[in-house]
């Protein structure tokens, strides 16, 4: 018997945006079963703790029943064997991404040669999206409807407005 693939979908998500839901939608259409795993980074500053944005993205694929989500430290190819995964899902935006990405995939392919990346292109409306840009045109006071799906927009202006409570 053919055993399932799974693929792990690693990220900040700090906030999912419709550029990664574009990804995670080819992913689950490639693999058996595709594995959102949000890193917990204690170094960075997050907008959304790890507890919201693992809300926001189990919301997010509630009627999707191959793809799952769930949170992840320390080595990626540790937490892909931990899991039975034999492939890691990425994004590339434009060409500026390709740097990172194949210096990570060759580290990664070096550390554990069972597992093997593959990168996927979102649809062009998607290129420019990260959770970066999305975070600094909210705090800025623009529009980043489309960008984002509907529950990540309104989180976001919460967000915005509690800020702007504390500071008055
Ligand atoms: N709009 C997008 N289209 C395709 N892939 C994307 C998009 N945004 C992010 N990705 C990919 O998703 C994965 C997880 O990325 P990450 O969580 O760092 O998102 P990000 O938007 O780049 O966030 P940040 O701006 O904080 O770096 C990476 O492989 C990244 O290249
Ligand atoms: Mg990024």
């Amino acid at each position: 018997m053919k055993s399932e693939i799974i693929a792990i979908y690693p990220g900040s998500f700090d906030p999912l945006t419709n550029g990664h839901l574009d990804i995670i939608h080819r992913g689950a259409r490639l693999f058996d079963r595709i594995v959102v795993a949000v890193l917990v980074n204690l170094e960075k500053a997050p907008l959304f703790t790890v507890p919201e944005r693992v809300e926001i993205l189990r919301d997010a694929f509630r009627e999707r029943t191959n793809v799952e989500v769930d949170t992840f430290d320390g080595l990626l190819v540790d937490y892909a064997r931990r899991r039975h995964a034999s492939v890691i899902v990425r994004g590339l935006r434009a060409v500026s991404d390709f740097e990172f990405e194949m210096q990570m995939a060759l580290m990664n392919r070096r550390l554990n040669g069972d597992v093997e990346t593959v990168f996927m292109m979102p649809a062009e409306p998607y290129t420019y999206v990260s959770s970066r840009l999305v975070k600094e045109v909210v705090a800025l006071g623009g529009s980043v409807h489309g960008l984002v799906p509907d529950s990540v927009e309104a989180r976001l202006r919460e967000k915005k407005l509690a800020r702007e409570t504390l500071r008055a």
